[in-house]
């Protein structure tokens, strides 16, 4: 299966900041509760974009962990240099595509994740098993991605604004579903762990913002929802209409992110 996918420098760090802003819980500090990230280790992030988990993991191994991330986005990836040079840290990050053959030794990392990214690949056997390979035996995989009930009052006022189908979301579609499986076929043992996080918005316009940051032009996942720009100028604003009704009713405006994260261990 071919995604048509591609996510922009400012639209992911916009959403980021939106969800430290307005959001209850903290997914970082969530994820390394889980992994716990150790001095010593080799670590591989895939999809790192500008390198939120691997400064994270980083600070949490107090810079002693051999940190690698890759992207197929140069910009990204630019972003990540630039910010790792700023923190004169000491991690590393390359072009990689997760649906070419990963250019690591069989048996080299002791962790392997992958946040919101890895489950755009276009063929899931291919892509997690070489994130089995590069895994070394006992080694943990974890990687985080929408489970169906995130972010479901997004998606209803989008409904209500357009009275058209959300085109399919690649990510919540496939994460529970065929992901979880391929997986669990790989490895020895499989978990799926959950993180819910309720982001408040206090007005519309920060909400909006999130809408842009998610619908923007450039991220193919919703054109066909609009051709051009006059037309997704038009559908961003019957999206304000509904939100300010939400809004208006309810005082507050309320998006549950709902993230699965699966854990397996080689
Ligand atoms: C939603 S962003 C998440 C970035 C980062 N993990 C984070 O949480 O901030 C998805 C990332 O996957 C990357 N990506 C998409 N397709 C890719 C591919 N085929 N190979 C490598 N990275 C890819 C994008 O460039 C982007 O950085």
């Amino acid at each position: 299966m071919q995604i048509n996918y591609q996510e922009t420098t400012k639209d992911l760090l916009a959403r980021i900041d939106i969800h430290e802003k307005y959001g209850a819980r903290n997914i970082d500090q969530w994820t390394t509760e889980v992994l716990q990230p150790k001095p010593g280790m080799k670590i591989l992030d895939v999809g790192c974009g500008a390198g939120k988990q691997c400064f994270l993991y980083s600070d949490y191994s107090k810079h002693q962990a051999d940190i690698t991330g890759g992207d197929f986005s140069n910009e990204l990836l630019d972003k990540a240099r630039a910010k790792n040079a700023e923190r004169g840290d000491k991690c590393k990050f390359m072009f990689l595509d997760f649906n070419e053959r990963f250019v690591f030794e069989d048996n080299t990392f002791d962790l392997v994740s992958s946040a919101f990214a890895i489950y755009y690949a276009s063929n899931l056997d291919f892509t997690f098993g070489e994130a089995h390979r590069v895994l070394k035996p006992g080694g943990r995989l974890f990687v985080t991605g929408p489970l169906p009930e995130n972010k479901k009052m997004f998606y209803d006022i989008i409904k209500e604004a357009t009275n058209k189908p959300i085109p399919p979301m690649p990510g919540s579609s496939r994460f529970k579903g065929d992901i979880y499986k391929t997986i669990e076929g790989k490895f020895s043992k499989t978990e799926l762990l959950t993180f819910e996080n309720p982001l408040t918005f206090p007005e519309v316009a920060p909400f909006m913002d999130y809408v842009r940051a998610s619908l923007s032009e450039d991220r193919k996942l919703w054109t066909s929802m609009f051709k051009d720009h006059d037309e997704y100028e038009a559908l961003i604003s019957e999206i304000e209409k509904v939100a300010t009704r939400w809004f208006k009713r309810d005082g507050k405006l309320v998006m549950t992110k709902v993230v699965g994260g699966i854990l397996a261990t080689k």
